[in-house]
């Protein structure tokens, strides 16, 4: 059994440094994609309180194909360019999104979301997949979590 805890969940900065530990713990030496995404999935989504959905869309023949994830069934296939994941592939940049109903294009693949954040992951300067998370509170992602996520993308972006 893994059992991750973070040390103090009210103290973001911290927070993200555990889950970046567990994330760099439970992926040491599994060569394996998948199940690497799977797990992290399954971390954002204990360790991030006020999230709806958290996982993986991953980039195959020049559009995002949903990957492992937490959450109620979501939408398969984005084009590049479309909704915030798409977006987010296409520009190779984070998307950090207040209110996804002001957002032109967004996908509703849950009703509930209200913000967003999207990032990518890079490898040699590719976007190979974006990390996705929906909260069902307007304006849940700051800085903070951009940063937190960002940085799990670079740990796994090695695994790849
Ligand atoms: N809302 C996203 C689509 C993916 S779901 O949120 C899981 C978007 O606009 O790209």
């Amino acid at each position: 059994m893994y059992d991750f805890t973070p040390a103090d969940p009210n103290d973001k900065p911290a927070l993200y440094r555990d889950l970046a530990d567990a994330v760099a713990a439970i992926t040491l030496g599994e060569p394996d994609a998948v199940a690497n995404m799977a797990n992290c999935a399954a971390l954002m989504g204990e360790f991030l309180p006020d999230l709806n959905w958290a996982g993986f869309y991953r980039v195959i023949d020049g559009e995002l194909v949903l990957g492992p994830f937490v959450g109620r069934p979501a939408c398969i296939r984005i084009p590049f360019g479309k909704g915030v994941c798409g977006t987010a592939a296409a520009e190779a940049r984070t998307m950090l999104v207040d209110d996804v109903h002001t957002f032109p294009g967004h996908i509703a693949c849950d009703a509930a979301s209200r913000s967003e954040l999207v990032v990518p992951v890079l490898k040699d300067g590719a976007v190979i997949a974006v990390i996705d998370l929906d909260s069902p509170s307007p304006a849940r992602f700051d800085e903070i979590d951009r940063e937190g996520v960002e940085t799990i993308a670079r740990i796994l972006a090695e695994l790849f």
